[in-house]
């Protein structure tokens, strides 16, 4: 089995979209990305480009499919490796109402030999890496038993990687957002599958901030993956290529990111009458966290460039609020690396 990147960014509905992803490509190299949560029936039945196109450039990618029909899935990791993905992974994580009315999601890991032939499914459609994204549990099924059974039936099927959100989620009662922080972490649990496991690739997922915390657990795990602090401070991973995979670090300015960003933007609005400019501009909005004239220059991004007619010059006038405010915009990223 082939080993897991020891660092990826979560899959997250409406923030992990192609232009995120090619903004976190200027900061590091190696670590993992993710798609949003792509739902099987709507790439089967829908516009194609528009859901799963991206740049080479957010290479490795891994697509992350919800569903729960093997012969749906099967077609859609085919149509992932068509397109130049690197890995698929199935979501068995996700506690929404309108994914557990689809029998998919976290309420899949009440049914492993489900899972189990998706995932043969897929293997035998592609020769991708199959993974899957699941939690410790959920509402009464959430002994470590549990997850061991759930893990041993679908790493059978052949399953290259299980990244395990150490929390359980509740579907009744609690919120998609309530379920990422109400339960309690237990990575304790996860460490434990590792240790009981070794031949399996474990990644560890939840509540992970710190590139310190990243060390730490890859000290029990093979793999860290990072969620909301990667669209919150997108600077943590200014120093990951070094730190974590001992690789040059891209180490760009907050100017070059900018004008990058900037000039990405306008190809992105140029090359299709529905693409609109705020899209690609919105994952700038986090990236001077903790730098002088960050909030202003959200303030300025968000009423002059996230709006449906957004001005041209939201972004140079946003930056140039920020270097207003003392922010050194010729200073490699690194040097801002949390
Ligand atoms: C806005 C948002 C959207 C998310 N969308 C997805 C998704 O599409 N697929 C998925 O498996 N998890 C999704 N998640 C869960 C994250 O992948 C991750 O498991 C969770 O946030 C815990 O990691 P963290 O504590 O590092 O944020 C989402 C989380 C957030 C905050």
């Amino acid at each position: 089995m082939t080993s897991s990147p020891p660092l990826s960014i979560a899959p997250m509905m409406e923030r992990t979209d192609r232009h995120y992803r090619w903004m976190m490509r200027l900061l590091t190299r190696r670590t993992l990305l993710y798609t949003e949560m792509v739902v099987a029936n709507a790439i089967l039945n829908g516009d194609r480009e528009h859901l799963l196109g991206f740049d080479p450039a957010e290479g490795p990618l891994a697509l992350q499919l919800g569903g729960d029909s093997p012969a749906d899935l099967a077609v859609c990791a085919r149509i992932a490796e068509d397109m130049g993905y690197a890995e698929v992974n199935l979501n068995v994580g996700c506690p929404s109402d309108r994914v557990a009315a689809g029998h998919f999601g976290v309420c899949l890991m009440a049914r492993p030999a489900q899972v189990a032939d998706c995932v043969a499914a897929m293997r035998a459609a592609c020769g991708l890496p199959i993974t899957v994204k699941h939690r410790i549990g959920f509402d009464q099924i959430d002994a470590y038993d549990d997850m061991l059974r759930f893990v041993d039936t679908v790493a059978a099927a052949g399953c290259a990687r299980f990244t395990v959100h150490a929390r359980k989620a509740w579907l009744q009662g609690l919120s998609p957002k309530e379920n990422r922080e109400i339960p309690p972490l237990r990575p304790a649990e996860v460490w434990r599958l590792k240790a009981e496991r070794p031949h399996l690739q474990v990644e560890i997922n939840g509540g992970i901030t710190t590139l310190d915390e990243v060390a730490t657990h890859l000290q029990q795990v093979d793999a860290v993956m990072i969620g909301r602090a990667a669209w919150d401070r997108p600077l943590l991973f200014a120093r990951a290529d070094s730190r974590i995979f001992g690789a040059p670090d891209p180490a760009p300015t907050l100017r070059q990111l900018g004008a990058a960003m900037g000039a990405q933007a306008e190809r992105w609005a140029a090359a299709r009458p529905r693409n609109r400019r705020a899209h690609a501009l919105k994952p700038l909005l986090n990236l001077p966290t903790g730098l002088p004239g960050a909030r202003r220059f959200r303030q300025v991004l968000t009423t002059e460039g996230l709006i449906e007619a957004a001005r041209p010059d939201a972004l140079p006038r946003a930056l140039a609020a920020l270097e207003a405010a003392g922010a050194d915009m010729d200073a490699p990223v690194t040097q801002f690396a949390i």
